[in-house]
């Protein structure tokens, strides 16, 4: 038996670690990450998220120090959640200039003035049911709930927000946000858009940890349908026309090639979002010793970027950027 002539061995280039060094395509920075802060409005003292390891629901009075952690490792922003002590039929706290998300802006920045601070822009904390607007009959009513997205949009502006982060999947919430936005002088805040969001079984464990599960029904009425490659574009696209400065696919572990499709199909920068259910699974795997945590993580962080990340919001974060700087 003869050997094949082998002329292109790409083995030469994996023989040291100083070549795979050099020929190395995609890199995972500290400034890549985007931290997430639950800031419960009805607590005192901080509250471990029972699904979530090492992620706990946090009072105001901690949101200085939760900043300051952030910072100190580099990591250039965070999103806040909030949980108000009151919720009502339509999210009103979700527009009140003295909500928790709006008193958490202002203290996340007075701690923390270079911190890239952004809210999620929704409702289903602040709503009773728990869907993520309005609702008429059973149904959420997307253009009332526009309207209400624009209040809260510019509370936030007006509490010093670096950027609003709109995750409900109305219709036209990009575009409504920014006329609002631009009306009330606000023109040079970006809005980060969940443009590309599914209804994932991957969000349980976050709507323990933001107490926003749907008191009846699901989101699939506004959340897109997992099957759905096409209509990610269309979606994706859509936001660009309406404004939107950022785009954000989530979940984002098993939406790899959705990643990979709105990157070639736009030109914003685009997020990814690391969900609770994907953290929640590597957690519990790397209790059980199944997994080596710090390498699996890093590698699912380093496949984001490789499917076309630019940023990646994930509860690993502080870990992550913990491994980085260490390394
Ligand atoms: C609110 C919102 C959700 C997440 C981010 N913003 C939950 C949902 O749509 O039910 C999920 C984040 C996560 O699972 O980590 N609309
Ligand atoms: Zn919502």
């Amino acid at each position: 038996m003869s050997l094949p002539d082998l002329t292109i061995r790409p083995r030469r280039l994996r023989k040291t670690a100083t070549i795979r060094r050099m020929v190395r395509e995609t890199s995972l920075s500290v400034a890549d990450f985007i931290y997430p802060l639950f800031v419960d409005e009805g607590i005192t003292e901080a509250i471990e998220v029972k699904s979530m390891p090492g992620v706990s629901r946090i009072p105001l009075t901690d949101v200085e120090a939760a900043v300051k952690e952030v910072e100190a490792l580099g990591i250039p922003g965070v999103i806040l959640f909030g949980i108000p002590s009151q919720k009502d039929d339509i999210g009103a706290s979700g527009w009140d200039d003295d909500g928790i998300v709006q008193q958490a802006i202002r203290a996340a920045k007075a701690a923390c003035p270079d911190m890239c601070v952004i809210a999620d822009t929704c409702f289903c904390e602040y709503t009773e049911h728990g869907h993520c607007g309005v609702l008429c009959g059973e149904e959420v009513d997307n253009d009332a709930t526009l309207e209400n997205l624009q209040k809260e949009a510019i509370s936030y502006a007006k509490a010093g927000v670096d950027i609003v982060a709109p995750s409900g999947m109305m219709d036209g919430m990009s575009a409504a946000i920014r006329s609002a936005l631009d009306d009330a002088g606000f023109t040079e805040t970006p809005i980060m858009s969940y443009a590309v969001k599914y209804a994932s079984g991957y969000f349980g464990p976050f709507r323990d940890a933001a107490d926003s599960t749907p008191t009846f029904g699901d989101r699939a009425s506004y959340q897109m349908d997992p099957a759905n490659r096409r209509e990610a574009i269309k979606e994706a696209l859509l936001d660009v026309n309406e404004g939107a400065d950022m785009l954000m696919v989530k979940p984002a572990l098993a939406y790899m090639d959705i990643i990979r499709e709105v990157k070639d199909a736009t030109q914003l920068p685009m997020a990814v979002y690391n969900v609770s259910g994907e953290y929640a699974m590597v957690k519990a795997a790397a209790a059980n010793g199944w997994i080596d945590e710090k390498r699996v993580v890093l590698e699912t962080m380093l496949g984001f970027k490789r499917a076309g990340a630019d940023l990646i919001l994930s509860y690993h974060a502080l870990d992550v950027a913990r491994w980085l700087n260490d390394d």
